[in-house]
Protein backbone atom coordinates (compact mmCIF):
# COMPACT_ATOMS: atom_id res chain seq x y z
CA UNK A 1 0.00 0.00 0.00
CA UNK A 2 1.80 2.77 -1.27
CA UNK A 3 -0.50 5.70 -0.89
CA UNK A 4 -0.57 8.18 2.33
CA UNK A 5 -2.61 7.10 4.74
CA UNK A 6 -4.74 9.77 6.64
CA UNK A 7 -7.83 9.14 9.09
CA UNK A 8 -9.94 9.28 6.71
CA UNK A 9 -8.16 7.55 3.73
CA UNK A 10 -10.28 4.65 3.86
CA UNK A 11 -13.24 6.36 3.41
CA UNK A 12 -11.64 5.90 -0.73
CA UNK A 13 -11.86 2.27 -0.40
CA UNK A 14 -14.60 -0.36 -0.49
CA UNK A 15 -16.05 -0.62 2.80
CA UNK A 16 -18.65 -3.62 4.14
CA UNK A 17 -20.82 -3.57 6.98
CA UNK A 18 -21.94 -0.10 6.74
CA UNK A 19 -24.87 1.05 8.05
CA UNK A 20 -27.43 2.79 5.89
CA UNK A 21 -27.93 5.69 7.85
CA UNK A 22 -30.88 7.81 6.22
CA UNK A 23 -29.63 11.60 7.00
CA UNK A 24 -26.17 11.96 5.85
CA UNK A 25 -26.26 15.24 7.26
CA UNK A 26 -27.17 14.35 10.43
CA UNK A 27 -24.35 11.82 10.48
CA UNK A 28 -21.81 13.97 9.01
CA UNK A 29 -22.58 16.71 12.42
CA UNK A 30 -22.82 13.82 15.53
CA UNK A 31 -19.08 12.80 13.70
CA UNK A 32 -17.72 16.60 13.80
CA UNK A 33 -19.28 16.49 17.40
CA UNK A 34 -17.41 13.42 18.18
CA UNK A 35 -13.58 14.99 17.23
CA UNK A 36 -14.34 17.60 19.51
CA UNK A 37 -14.65 15.01 22.73
CA UNK A 38 -12.05 14.10 24.87
CA UNK A 39 -10.24 10.93 24.11
CA UNK A 40 -11.45 7.70 25.96
CA UNK A 41 -7.53 6.37 26.34
CA UNK A 42 -4.07 7.83 26.27
CA UNK A 43 -1.45 6.81 24.36
CA UNK A 44 0.89 5.89 26.39
CA UNK A 45 -1.33 3.83 27.79
CA UNK A 46 -1.78 2.11 24.56
CA UNK A 47 2.10 1.66 24.10
CA UNK A 48 2.10 -0.23 27.36
CA UNK A 49 -0.10 -2.42 25.96
CA UNK A 50 1.62 -2.83 23.21
CA UNK A 51 5.05 -3.81 25.53
CA UNK A 52 2.73 -6.30 27.85
CA UNK A 53 1.66 -8.02 24.23
CA UNK A 54 5.17 -8.04 22.98
CA UNK A 55 5.60 -10.33 26.41
CA UNK A 56 2.95 -12.40 25.49
CA UNK A 57 4.23 -12.45 21.71
CA UNK A 58 8.07 -14.32 23.37
CA UNK A 59 6.09 -16.74 25.98
CA UNK A 60 6.51 -14.57 28.98
CA UNK A 61 2.77 -13.83 29.49
CA UNK A 62 -0.75 -14.85 28.58
CA UNK A 63 -3.45 -12.78 27.39
CA UNK A 64 -6.71 -12.50 28.53
CA UNK A 65 -9.72 -10.92 26.40
CA UNK A 66 -12.98 -11.52 26.83
CA UNK A 67 -16.50 -9.55 27.47
CA UNK A 68 -19.83 -9.41 26.13
CA UNK A 69 -20.34 -10.20 22.49
CA UNK A 70 -22.36 -6.79 22.47
CA UNK A 71 -22.80 -3.95 24.80
CA UNK A 72 -26.19 -2.98 25.58
CA UNK A 73 -27.54 0.41 26.11
CA UNK A 74 -30.06 -1.01 28.84
CA UNK A 75 -27.94 -3.42 30.97
CA UNK A 76 -25.78 -0.41 31.33
CA UNK A 77 -25.34 -0.43 34.90
CA UNK A 78 -22.44 -0.61 38.06
CA UNK A 79 -23.73 -4.17 39.11
CA UNK A 80 -23.00 -5.62 35.39
CA UNK A 81 -19.95 -3.76 35.38
CA UNK A 82 -18.68 -4.55 38.69
CA UNK A 83 -19.85 -8.10 38.51
CA UNK A 84 -18.11 -8.62 34.87
CA UNK A 85 -15.03 -7.27 36.27
CA UNK A 86 -14.54 -9.65 39.18
CA UNK A 87 -15.35 -12.70 37.64
CA UNK A 88 -12.43 -11.18 34.87
CA UNK A 89 -9.89 -10.85 38.15
CA UNK A 90 -11.28 -14.61 39.49
CA UNK A 91 -10.20 -15.80 36.07
CA UNK A 92 -6.45 -13.84 35.69
CA UNK A 93 -5.69 -14.98 39.24
CA UNK A 94 -6.66 -18.43 38.70
CA UNK A 95 -4.12 -18.01 35.02
CA UNK A 96 -1.72 -16.14 37.50
CA UNK A 97 -1.27 -18.36 40.21
CA UNK A 98 -1.97 -21.92 38.57
CA UNK A 99 0.65 -21.05 35.52
CA UNK A 100 2.50 -19.03 37.68
CA UNK A 101 2.75 -16.75 34.53
CA UNK A 102 1.79 -12.86 34.24
CA UNK A 103 -1.60 -12.27 32.43
CA UNK A 104 -2.46 -9.19 30.51
CA UNK A 105 -5.95 -8.49 31.33
CA UNK A 106 -8.34 -7.15 27.92
CA UNK A 107 -11.45 -6.55 28.46
CA UNK A 108 -13.65 -6.49 25.24
CA UNK A 109 -15.69 -3.43 27.36
CA UNK A 110 -16.13 -0.14 27.00
CA UNK A 111 -16.75 0.68 23.26
CA UNK A 112 -17.95 -2.80 21.73
CA UNK A 113 -21.29 -1.68 20.18
CA UNK A 114 -21.23 -2.20 16.63
CA UNK A 115 -21.87 -6.07 15.39
CA UNK A 116 -21.54 -7.13 11.90
CA UNK A 117 -24.31 -9.08 10.23
CA UNK A 118 -24.56 -11.82 7.67
CA UNK A 119 -27.39 -10.19 5.77
CA UNK A 120 -28.36 -6.58 5.85
CA UNK A 121 -32.23 -7.20 6.28
CA UNK A 122 -33.96 -9.42 8.69
CA UNK A 123 -37.28 -11.00 7.66
CA UNK A 124 -39.71 -12.18 10.25
CA UNK A 125 -43.33 -12.97 9.82
CA UNK A 126 -43.04 -11.90 6.11
CA UNK A 127 -42.13 -8.36 7.34
CA UNK A 128 -38.62 -7.07 6.41
CA UNK A 129 -36.53 -4.69 8.25
CA UNK A 130 -32.92 -3.82 8.73
CA UNK A 131 -30.83 -6.31 10.56
CA UNK A 132 -30.15 -5.18 14.20
CA UNK A 133 -26.39 -3.94 13.94
CA UNK A 134 -25.46 -3.27 17.34
CA UNK A 135 -26.73 -0.34 19.73
CA UNK A 136 -24.58 2.53 18.26
CA UNK A 137 -26.42 1.59 15.51
CA UNK A 138 -29.87 0.87 15.87
CA UNK A 139 -32.02 -0.40 18.16
CA UNK A 140 -32.59 -4.57 18.55
CA UNK A 141 -36.50 -4.02 18.66
CA UNK A 142 -38.49 -5.23 15.53
CA UNK A 143 -39.86 -2.18 14.32
CA UNK A 144 -39.63 0.58 11.46
CA UNK A 145 -38.56 3.02 13.68
CA UNK A 146 -36.19 1.35 16.01
CA UNK A 147 -33.84 -0.28 13.03
CA UNK A 148 -33.62 2.90 11.20
CA UNK A 149 -29.94 3.65 12.09
CA UNK A 150 -29.55 6.66 14.20
CA UNK A 151 -26.01 8.34 14.21
CA UNK A 152 -26.63 10.34 17.96
CA UNK A 153 -26.56 6.50 18.98
CA UNK A 154 -22.78 7.49 18.69
CA UNK A 155 -22.98 9.98 21.13
CA UNK A 156 -25.03 7.77 23.56
CA UNK A 157 -22.54 5.15 23.21
CA UNK A 158 -19.59 7.36 23.73
CA UNK A 159 -20.63 8.48 27.29
CA UNK A 160 -21.72 4.72 28.65
CA UNK A 161 -17.85 4.01 27.26
CA UNK A 162 -16.31 6.42 29.19
CA UNK A 163 -18.63 5.57 32.09
CA UNK A 164 -17.90 2.31 32.08
CA UNK A 165 -14.27 2.66 31.62
CA UNK A 166 -14.10 5.41 34.79
CA UNK A 167 -15.41 2.29 36.78
CA UNK A 168 -12.84 -0.13 35.76
CA UNK A 169 -10.49 2.65 36.40
CA UNK A 170 -10.98 3.03 39.90
CA UNK A 171 -11.94 -0.62 40.60
CA UNK A 172 -8.68 -1.68 38.78
CA UNK A 173 -6.35 0.87 40.84
CA UNK A 174 -8.67 2.21 43.57
CA UNK A 175 -8.31 -1.26 45.79
CA UNK A 176 -10.81 -3.95 44.63
CA UNK A 177 -8.17 -5.72 43.09
CA UNK A 178 -6.20 -5.66 45.83
CA UNK A 179 -4.60 -9.65 46.15
CA UNK A 180 -6.02 -9.65 49.76
CA UNK A 181 -9.56 -9.48 48.83
CA UNK A 182 -9.22 -12.51 46.37
CA UNK A 183 -11.77 -14.81 47.97
CA UNK A 184 -14.09 -11.69 48.04
CA UNK A 185 -14.33 -11.54 44.31
CA UNK A 186 -16.67 -14.76 44.57
CA UNK A 187 -19.86 -14.36 42.67
CA UNK A 188 -22.58 -15.07 45.30
CA UNK A 189 -24.05 -17.82 42.58
CA UNK A 190 -20.76 -19.28 42.46
CA UNK A 191 -20.45 -19.68 45.92
CA UNK A 192 -22.48 -23.06 45.69
CA UNK A 193 -20.52 -24.17 42.51
CA UNK A 194 -18.39 -27.62 41.79
CA UNK A 195 -15.64 -24.90 41.15
CA UNK A 196 -16.18 -22.98 43.95
CA UNK A 197 -13.99 -25.63 46.39
CA UNK A 198 -11.42 -25.26 43.72
CA UNK A 199 -11.45 -21.27 43.67
CA UNK A 200 -11.77 -21.53 47.72
CA UNK A 201 -8.71 -23.06 47.73
CA UNK A 202 -6.74 -21.34 45.56
CA UNK A 203 -7.36 -18.23 47.39
CA UNK A 204 -6.65 -19.79 50.47
CA UNK A 205 -3.29 -20.84 49.26
CA UNK A 206 -2.67 -16.92 48.10
CA UNK A 207 -3.71 -15.27 51.43
CA UNK A 208 -1.07 -17.93 53.34
CA UNK A 209 1.45 -17.25 50.44
CA UNK A 210 0.92 -13.47 51.13
CA UNK A 211 0.79 -14.16 54.80
CA UNK A 212 4.35 -15.90 54.20
CA UNK A 213 6.08 -13.13 52.32
CA UNK A 214 4.84 -10.57 54.99
CA UNK A 215 5.93 -12.91 58.08
CA UNK A 216 9.84 -12.71 56.34
CA UNK A 217 9.72 -9.38 57.01
CA UNK A 218 8.38 -8.05 53.52
CA UNK A 219 6.08 -5.16 53.87
CA UNK A 220 3.17 -5.54 51.70
CA UNK A 221 1.66 -1.66 51.37
CA UNK A 222 4.62 -0.59 49.92
CA UNK A 223 3.85 -2.99 46.99
CA UNK A 224 1.49 -1.37 44.66
CA UNK A 225 1.78 -4.19 41.99
CA UNK A 226 -0.05 -6.38 44.86
CA UNK A 227 -3.05 -4.11 45.37
CA UNK A 228 -3.67 -2.56 41.77
CA UNK A 229 -3.52 -4.54 38.40
CA UNK A 230 -3.85 -2.66 34.82
CA UNK A 231 -6.54 -3.28 32.78
CA UNK A 232 -6.97 -2.77 29.27
CA UNK A 233 -10.26 -1.93 27.50
CA UNK A 234 -10.56 -3.45 23.58
CA UNK A 235 -13.36 -3.15 20.60
CA UNK A 236 -13.69 -4.39 17.12
CA UNK A 237 -13.17 -1.30 14.91
CA UNK A 238 -16.23 -2.04 12.85
CA UNK A 239 -17.80 1.54 12.69
CA UNK A 240 -14.94 3.66 11.01
CA UNK A 241 -16.85 7.00 11.08
CA UNK A 242 -16.62 6.76 14.92
CA UNK A 243 -12.93 5.29 14.98
CA UNK A 244 -11.84 8.25 12.55
CA UNK A 245 -13.21 11.02 15.00
CA UNK A 246 -11.80 9.65 17.68
CA UNK A 247 -8.03 9.25 16.03
CA UNK A 248 -6.05 11.59 17.40
CA UNK A 249 -2.23 12.88 17.35
CA UNK A 250 -0.25 12.19 20.15
CA UNK A 251 1.27 14.96 21.57
CA UNK A 252 4.47 13.47 22.71
CA UNK A 253 5.40 11.10 19.74
CA UNK A 254 3.44 12.70 16.79
CA UNK A 255 1.91 9.33 16.00
CA UNK A 256 -1.60 8.42 15.03
CA UNK A 257 -3.71 6.09 17.60
CA UNK A 258 -7.21 4.88 18.05
CA UNK A 259 -8.32 6.44 21.47
CA UNK A 260 -11.77 4.96 21.40
CA UNK A 261 -10.29 2.13 23.38
CA UNK A 262 -6.50 0.38 24.12
CA UNK A 263 -6.92 -2.04 20.98
CA UNK A 264 -9.16 -2.48 18.01
CA UNK A 265 -9.36 -5.23 16.09
CA UNK A 266 -10.38 -6.45 12.68
CA UNK A 267 -13.31 -8.51 11.97
CA UNK A 268 -13.06 -11.82 9.72
CA UNK A 269 -16.17 -10.10 7.45
CA UNK A 270 -13.86 -7.05 7.21
CA UNK A 271 -10.49 -8.00 6.49
CA UNK A 272 -10.47 -7.83 2.48
CA UNK A 273 -6.75 -6.78 2.25
CA UNK A 274 -7.55 -3.65 -0.15
CA UNK A 275 -10.73 -2.21 1.85
CA UNK A 276 -11.25 0.65 4.28
CA UNK A 277 -11.17 -1.66 7.47
CA UNK A 278 -7.17 -2.91 6.87
CA UNK A 279 -6.66 0.93 5.14
CA UNK A 280 -7.91 2.15 8.63
CA UNK A 281 -5.72 -0.15 11.19
CA UNK A 282 -2.76 0.32 9.20
CA UNK A 283 -2.28 3.80 9.88
CA UNK A 284 -3.15 3.77 13.90
CA UNK A 285 0.01 2.75 16.40
CA UNK A 286 -2.82 0.90 18.80
CA UNK A 287 -1.62 -2.90 19.17
CA UNK A 288 -4.27 -4.87 16.66
CA UNK A 289 -5.97 -7.84 16.44
CA UNK A 290 -6.79 -9.42 13.36
CA UNK A 291 -10.07 -12.19 13.45
CA UNK A 292 -8.49 -15.38 11.49
CA UNK A 293 -11.67 -17.79 10.07
CA UNK A 294 -11.45 -21.08 8.33
CA UNK A 295 -11.23 -18.74 4.71
CA UNK A 296 -7.83 -16.55 5.16
CA UNK A 297 -5.19 -18.37 3.42
CA UNK A 298 -1.50 -18.69 4.23
CA UNK A 299 -0.45 -15.80 1.72
CA UNK A 300 -3.05 -13.52 2.28
CA UNK A 301 -2.51 -13.78 5.87
CA UNK A 302 1.32 -12.90 4.93
CA UNK A 303 -0.11 -9.94 2.76
CA UNK A 304 -1.89 -8.94 5.60
CA UNK A 305 0.79 -8.76 8.08
CA UNK A 306 2.98 -6.52 5.81
CA UNK A 307 0.15 -3.71 5.85
CA UNK A 308 -0.94 -4.23 9.28
CA UNK A 309 3.03 -4.80 10.92
CA UNK A 310 5.13 -3.68 7.92
CA UNK A 311 8.79 -2.93 10.99
CA UNK A 312 7.67 -6.44 12.57
CA UNK A 313 7.05 -5.19 15.93
CA UNK A 314 6.33 -7.48 18.67
CA UNK A 315 2.97 -6.51 20.17
CA UNK A 316 1.12 -4.77 17.26
CA UNK A 317 -0.44 -8.01 15.78
CA UNK A 318 -2.66 -10.71 17.90
CA UNK A 319 -4.02 -13.20 15.62
CA UNK A 320 -7.34 -14.75 16.64
CA UNK A 321 -8.37 -17.83 15.51
CA UNK A 322 -12.10 -18.52 15.31
CA UNK A 323 -11.81 -21.58 13.23
CA UNK A 324 -14.52 -24.03 14.91
CA UNK A 325 -13.30 -27.26 17.39
CA UNK A 326 -13.10 -29.71 14.38
CA UNK A 327 -11.53 -26.96 11.91
CA UNK A 328 -8.67 -25.63 13.97
CA UNK A 329 -6.17 -28.25 12.97
CA UNK A 330 -6.99 -28.22 9.90
CA UNK A 331 -6.66 -24.72 9.37
CA UNK A 332 -4.18 -22.99 11.83
CA UNK A 333 -0.97 -25.48 11.79
CA UNK A 334 -0.39 -23.70 8.12
CA UNK A 335 -1.10 -20.37 9.17
CA UNK A 336 1.15 -20.71 12.17
CA UNK A 337 4.21 -22.64 9.74
CA UNK A 338 3.96 -19.55 7.26
CA UNK A 339 4.41 -16.60 9.73
CA UNK A 340 7.54 -18.59 11.25
CA UNK A 341 8.92 -19.56 8.19
CA UNK A 342 8.53 -15.57 7.21
CA UNK A 343 10.06 -14.63 10.85
CA UNK A 344 7.14 -12.94 11.60
CA UNK A 345 6.42 -11.81 15.06
CA UNK A 346 3.20 -12.10 16.39
CA UNK A 347 0.42 -13.03 18.93
CA UNK A 348 -1.57 -16.06 18.84
CA UNK A 349 -4.72 -16.01 20.39
CA UNK A 350 -7.64 -17.91 20.76
CA UNK A 351 -11.17 -17.24 19.80
CA UNK A 352 -13.36 -20.83 20.69
CA UNK A 353 -16.46 -18.75 20.55
CA UNK A 354 -17.43 -18.24 17.02
CA UNK A 355 -16.47 -21.02 15.28
CA UNK A 356 -18.61 -23.24 17.70
CA UNK A 357 -21.67 -21.84 17.65
CA UNK A 358 -24.90 -23.78 16.56
CA UNK A 359 -28.73 -23.29 16.69
CA UNK A 360 -30.22 -25.44 19.49
CA UNK A 361 -33.01 -27.73 18.80
CA UNK A 362 -35.68 -25.59 20.49
CA UNK A 363 -34.92 -22.45 18.02
CA UNK A 364 -31.72 -20.88 20.58
CA UNK A 365 -28.56 -19.41 19.22
CA UNK A 366 -25.78 -21.54 21.12
CA UNK A 367 -22.50 -22.79 22.00
CA UNK A 368 -22.00 -26.18 23.44
CA UNK A 369 -19.29 -25.97 26.52
CA UNK A 370 -17.64 -29.06 25.60
CA UNK A 371 -16.74 -27.52 21.82
CA UNK A 372 -15.57 -24.31 23.51
CA UNK A 373 -13.56 -26.59 25.59
CA UNK A 374 -12.29 -28.78 22.44
CA UNK A 375 -11.42 -25.86 20.30
CA UNK A 376 -8.49 -24.30 23.14
CA UNK A 377 -7.18 -27.77 23.36
CA UNK A 378 -6.72 -28.48 20.15
CA UNK A 379 -5.03 -24.65 19.98
CA UNK A 380 -2.44 -25.57 22.52
CA UNK A 381 -1.65 -28.57 20.61
CA UNK A 382 -1.31 -26.86 17.49
CA UNK A 383 1.78 -24.65 19.24
CA UNK A 384 2.93 -27.73 20.78
CA UNK A 385 3.59 -29.41 17.80
CA UNK A 386 4.83 -26.48 15.88
CA UNK A 387 7.01 -25.23 18.84
CA UNK A 388 5.22 -21.78 19.04
CA UNK A 389 3.54 -20.26 21.79
CA UNK A 390 -0.23 -20.15 22.34
CA UNK A 391 -0.32 -17.01 24.06
CA UNK A 392 -3.70 -16.48 24.90
CA UNK A 393 -7.54 -16.53 24.33
CA UNK A 394 -10.39 -14.00 22.99
CA UNK A 395 -13.49 -14.87 25.39
CA UNK A 396 -17.69 -14.00 25.23
CA UNK A 397 -18.81 -14.11 28.58
CA UNK A 398 -20.67 -11.88 31.20
CA UNK A 399 -20.64 -11.62 34.95
CA UNK A 400 -24.36 -12.09 34.86
CA UNK A 401 -26.07 -16.06 35.49
CA UNK A 402 -27.25 -16.14 32.14
CA UNK A 403 -28.17 -19.69 30.28
CA UNK A 404 -27.07 -18.63 27.18
CA UNK A 405 -24.20 -21.85 26.46
CA UNK A 406 -25.22 -25.16 27.07
CA UNK A 407 -23.02 -27.86 29.02
CA UNK A 408 -20.45 -26.90 31.38
CA UNK A 409 -20.53 -28.52 35.24
CA UNK A 410 -24.40 -27.23 35.67
CA UNK A 411 -24.54 -29.42 32.75
CA UNK A 412 -26.89 -26.21 31.19
CA UNK A 413 -29.38 -28.43 28.67
CA UNK A 414 -31.35 -26.85 25.32
CA UNK A 415 -34.19 -26.92 27.88
CA UNK A 416 -32.76 -24.85 30.06
CA UNK A 417 -32.17 -22.27 27.48
CA UNK A 418 -35.07 -20.45 27.99
CA UNK A 419 -34.01 -19.73 31.78
CA UNK A 420 -31.85 -16.60 31.20
CA UNK A 421 -31.49 -16.07 28.01
CA UNK A 422 -30.01 -12.56 27.56
CA UNK A 423 -27.67 -11.81 25.16
CA UNK A 424 -28.50 -9.15 22.38
CA UNK A 425 -26.34 -10.84 20.59
CA UNK A 426 -24.21 -14.23 20.44
CA UNK A 427 -24.62 -16.40 23.44
CA UNK A 428 -21.65 -15.57 26.37
CA UNK A 429 -20.28 -18.36 29.24
CA UNK A 430 -21.85 -17.28 32.37
CA UNK A 431 -19.52 -16.51 35.26
CA UNK A 432 -19.52 -20.30 36.28
CA UNK A 433 -18.35 -21.35 32.96
CA UNK A 434 -15.86 -18.94 32.68
CA UNK A 435 -13.83 -19.64 35.65
CA UNK A 436 -14.11 -23.42 34.83
CA UNK A 437 -12.18 -22.72 31.75
CA UNK A 438 -10.37 -20.58 33.54
CA UNK A 439 -9.01 -23.51 35.75
CA UNK A 440 -8.81 -25.77 32.34
CA UNK A 441 -6.41 -22.92 30.49
CA UNK A 442 -4.16 -22.95 33.88
CA UNK A 443 -3.61 -26.29 33.34
CA UNK A 444 -3.09 -26.41 29.53
CA UNK A 445 -0.99 -23.38 30.01
CA UNK A 446 1.80 -24.62 33.17
CA UNK A 447 2.68 -27.81 30.87
CA UNK A 448 2.91 -25.55 27.84
CA UNK A 449 5.63 -23.57 29.84
CA UNK A 450 7.00 -26.50 30.98
CA UNK A 451 8.10 -28.14 27.77
CA UNK A 452 9.23 -24.55 26.58
CA UNK A 453 11.15 -24.20 30.01
CA UNK A 454 15.08 -24.05 29.56
CA UNK A 455 16.89 -26.09 31.58
CA UNK A 456 17.70 -24.62 34.79
CA UNK A 457 21.49 -24.61 33.98
CA UNK A 458 20.71 -22.17 30.74
CA UNK A 459 18.93 -19.67 32.50
CA UNK A 460 21.45 -19.88 35.33
CA UNK A 461 24.64 -19.28 32.80
CA UNK A 462 25.80 -22.31 34.13
N1 LIG B 1 -0.59 -6.59 39.77
C1 LIG B 1 -0.51 -8.00 39.51
C2 LIG B 1 -1.28 -8.35 38.23
O1 LIG B 1 -2.10 -7.59 37.80
C3 LIG B 1 -1.07 -8.84 40.68
C4 LIG B 1 -2.52 -8.66 40.91
C5 LIG B 1 -3.09 -7.72 41.71
C6 LIG B 1 -3.55 -9.45 40.35
N2 LIG B 1 -4.46 -7.88 41.69
C7 LIG B 1 -4.78 -8.91 40.85
C8 LIG B 1 -3.59 -10.55 39.47
C9 LIG B 1 -5.98 -9.45 40.45
C10 LIG B 1 -4.80 -11.07 39.09
C11 LIG B 1 -5.99 -10.54 39.59
O2 LIG B 1 -1.03 -9.40 37.68
MN1 LIG C 1 -19.89 -12.35 18.84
Amino acid sequence: MPERWTPDSWRKKPVMQVPDYPDLQALADVEKQLATFPPLVFAGEARNLKKQLARVANGEAFLLQGGDCAESFAEHGANNIRDFFRMFLQMAVVLTYAAASPVVKVGRIAGQFAKPRSSPMEKRDGKELPSYRGDIINDIAFTDEARRPDPRRQVEAYRQSAATLNLLRAFAQGGYANLASVRQWMLGFVKDSPQSRAYVELSDRISEALGFMQACGLDLESHPELRTTEFYTSHEALLLGYEEAFTRIDSTTGDWYATSGHMIWIGDRTRQFDHAHIEYARGIKNPIGLKCGPSLKPDDLLRLIDALNPDNEAGRLTLIGRFGADKVGDHLPALVRAVKREGRVVLWSCDPMHGNTITSASGYKTRPFDLILKEVRAFFDVHQAEGTYAGGVHLEMTGANVTECTGGARAISDADLNDRYHTVCDPRLNAEQAIDLAFLLAELLKKERIAHAKPLSAVAGL
